[in-house]
């Protein structure tokens, strides 16, 4: 049997209908922002291999830190021990993240680091208030929230066709509007609007603000939802309503942290400092799965007494990763060394350059570009902007298109977007927004 057959006969794949599923791609080398497959073709990872690479794949000065890392120490029990490339990580997430974090908690997925951040914000309350008041336990969410698929990670995302199964299992969340200025919730235009959507936030924190742990949100760009792309203002309206009604804010860096955004951390855009980070995804590159939940002194001090029912009883065997960690430690010196965020305000203007031409076409209905992400909202009707959405069979067949030219992309539905490493070069994102020019006027 060959590859595909051994793995059609003992593989089921993630977010996959395995009956009509295509032949998945055979991939057994990764170089640059290259995949190679098995029967020889190239494919420019237009994904970042799910948002997580960003220095391409198989970097030699990644691959040596992991070397060198699994010589000295693999993995050691976090409770009760620590190691070196822990401590050295947290010291440099530290120096880098918005300024007031300063505690890092580790786990091992992006899903994992939303879980831990509800949970610190729950218990933070309970060991705060000590029975007075209502007890503090909503979370107020953003509509086309996405934050992961454990049951705590999907009750605070939107509801949609990942969660519905599941909802006798998920807790009740306050969901107010997202900025999504193509589709407006309140049918307003960007140019002439005053941000009137944050007064959904508002009403709920007025309502329920006094039993609110936490409001939580992706800051600038809401991924899985729908690549929504925020005005700066609505992320510093979060903060100062989170301050004004003395609410936790949470924000959900799994996907914007690491210059995603154009800034390191997209709360820079605000710019504010949440009261815990969530991060994972390019924290090690794309090599390994690690994630931090980083909070404020005062989040943490909530925690500390001699009171034992205070502690975070929270932890994976994985936590804290030494070799996790050493090349996130490589990946921070790369970051430094190549000014990166310099390269990403590059590929910025030359995606909104490229790409706001296909606005001429009728199925493009929105180009949206920001950091290191474009965007194309595809539309059935332009005047409507009626479109299918998530299950929108648009998506696997634009899918088939652009591999079939060498280009890996997996639409979300009708929303096409592009994410490469940011070590892809001009001409390879001139080659790929033609790619994407060229599939959509045939379509
Ligand atoms: C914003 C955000 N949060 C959380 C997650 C969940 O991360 P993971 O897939 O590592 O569990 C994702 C994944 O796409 C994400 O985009």
């Amino acid at each position: 049997m060959n590859l595909i057959e051994r793995d059609r006969a003992s593989l089921w794949h993630p977010y996959t209908q395995m009956k009509t599923r295509r032949d998945p791609l055979a991939i057994v080398r990764g170089e640059g922002v290259y995949l190679y497959t098995q029967d020889g073709r190239r494919l420019l990872d237009g994904i970042s291999s799910w948002w997580v690479n960003i220095h391409g794949h198989s970097h030699p000065r990644l691959n040596q830190a992991l070397a060198d890392q699994a010589e000295r120490l693999e993995h050691v029990i976090f409770a009760g021990a620590t190691h070196p490339p822990a401590v050295d990580l947290a010291e440099r997430l530290l120096g880098a993240l918005p300024r007031g974090l300063a505690r890092v908690f580790y786990s091992d997925n992006g899903s994992t680091a939303v879980e831990v951040a509800v949970k610190m914000a729950v218990q933070y309350w309970r060991n705060t208030s000590a029975g007075a008041g209502p007890s503090r336990h909503r979370i107020v969410a953003l509509h086309h929230a996405y934050h992961g698929d454990t049951v705590g990670a999907m009750s605070v995302s939107g509801d949609s066709v990942f969660t519905q199964p599941f909802a006798p299992l998920m807790f009740p969340v306050d969901r107010v509007y997202a900025p999504y200025c193509y589709r407006c919730p309140l049918g307003l235009q960007r140019d002439t609007c005053h941000i009137e959507c944050l007064g959904g936030l508002e009403d709920a924190l007025r309502t329920r603000g006094s039993e609110t742990a936490a409001v939580l949100v992706e800051p600038m760009l809401q991924g899985a939802g729908g690549m929504i792309m925020w005005p700066a203002e609505f992320l510093a309206g979060v903060r100062r309503l989170c301050d004004q009604y003395g609410v936790l804010m949470i924000a959900d860096e799994v996907l914007t942290g690491f210059g995603r955004t154009g800034k390191m951390f997209a709360c820079e855009h605000g710019p504010v400092t949440p009261d815990i980070i969530c991060l994972s995804k390019a924290l090690t590159a794309g090599y390994l799965p690690l994630a931090v939940t980083a909070v404020t002194e005062a989040v943490y001090d909530a925690f500390l007494g001699d009171d034992h029912t205070r502690t975070f009883f929270h932890g994976h065997s994985f936590t804290a990763n030494p070799l996790a960690c050493a090349v996130a430690i490589a990946s921070f010196d790369l970051f430094q060394e190549s000014s990166v965020i310099a390269r990403i305000a590059r590929l910025e203007a030359q995606l909104r350059r490229g790409l706001t031409p296909l606005l001429r076409l009728p199925v493009v209905g929105d180009v949206r570009v920001l950091g290191g992400v474009a965007a194309i909202e595809l539309v059935t009707d332009k005047a409507s902007r009626d479109a299918g959405g998530y299950l929108d069979q648009i998506g696997p067949r634009l899918s088939s298109a652009f591999v079939e030219r060498g280009l890996l992309l997996r639409p979300l539905g009708n929303i096409l977007y592009f994410m490469p490493p940011y070590v892809i070069t001009d001409d390879e994102v001139d080659w790929v927004i033609g790619q994407i020019g060229s599939v959509l006027e045939t379509i």
